[in-house]
């Protein structure tokens, strides 16, 4: 069998506790049941309302469902927190290049933020990501220092430096045991297979997997009022040195994250036409 055709494994994809995680809590995931109680069904209406109110809803409370099911992408946050919905977090979302410095992120916010982050899919489920949120300010100034002197990079709250683990398939056996032994006894070799030696492929996953998160994150960040910019303007082999970022680990991006203070530049797209096809590369377009 293909390794890639036991994705769909009937068993579904286990929900993992990594050792970065803050969770230590986790059960594999029933589809039904996480479906039927974890839509952020509040989030829209356009009420926005302080971040700060959200800390009398600790994420145990009665509102929360997922909370009470034990699963651990419950929201940190209560629904109503989130300030837009999906398409329109889409939307509004630009490179913001501007931020107010004084702004702090509080971690209720973080939680969530990272909670919804967290919820990105990745080959095999593998999960390559790891974050840096710097949010000291002589570091900021390092990284900034080591970005061609981005002004963003120094004003904003916290520069996410997203990394990719390049042999996340070390992992395989510990992620995959949440589906149960005989599972992972199953894949924990064919997954290896696929990966080892290959070191291009163990590159473009990483990265793969790390830009992926870098969007959710920036979605998600949109939906919670905050700003971002993502950058690969900067010297990976510094950054590295200035936060300890180890050798394998590739630092994916970064992600100036904060208040901004003026809007993003308008920024067209490209038609339609020219970049959506029906069936075949040349196909006909969208339009
Ligand atoms: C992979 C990547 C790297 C980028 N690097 C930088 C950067 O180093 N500095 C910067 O100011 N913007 C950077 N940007 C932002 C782009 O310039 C911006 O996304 C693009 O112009 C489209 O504008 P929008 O994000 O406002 O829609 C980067 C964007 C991406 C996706």
């Amino acid at each position: 069998m293909a390794p890639w055709s036991l994705h769909d494994d009937a068993l579904g994809s286990p929900r993992v506790t990594a050792s970065w995680s803050r969770r230590a809590e986790t059960k594999p995931a029933r589809r039904d049941e996480v479906a039927a109680s974890c839509v952020h069904g509040g989030a829209s209406g356009g009420t926005a309302r302080s971040l700060d109110d959200a800390r009398a809803f600790p994420s145990g409370s009665a509102w929360n469902p997922c909370a009470r099911s034990g699963y651990n992408h419950a929201p940190v946050l209560p629904p109503e927190t989130l300030i837009m919905e999906l398409s329109q977090a889409i939307r509004e979302r630009g490179s913001v290049k501007s931020y107010d410095p004084d702004h702090v992120i509080d971690e209720a916010t973080l939680r969530e933020l990272m909670e919804l982050t967290l919820r990105t899919p990745s080959s095999f489920n593998l999960q390559h990501w790891r974050f840096v949120m710097v949010r000291d300010a002589e570091l900021k100034q390092a990284l900034k220092a080591a970005s061609w002197h981005q002004s963003h990079v120094g004003e904003a709250s916290i520069d996410v430096i997203v990394c990719g683990k390049l042999a996340a398939h070390d992992d395989a056996e510990r992620i995959w045991t949440e589906a149960g032994e005989d599972v992972a006894a199953k894949m924990t070799p064919m997954i290896g297979g696929f990966y080892a030696g290959n070191e291009s492929l163990q590159r473009d996953e990483a990265i793969r997997s790390g830009s992926l998160a870098a969007m959710t994150l920036m979605l998600a960040a949109q939906s919670l009022g905050l700003n971002t910019c993502p950058m690969i303007g900067f010297d990976p082999k510094r950054v590295s040195e200035v936060l300890n970022i180890p050798a394998d680990h590739v630092p994916v991006m970064m992600i100036t994250l904060g208040k901004g203070t003026s809007a993003a530049r308008p920024s067209g797209r490209l038609p339609m036409s020219e970049v959506v096809r029906f069936d075949t590369f040349d196909g006909a377009p969208l339009s």
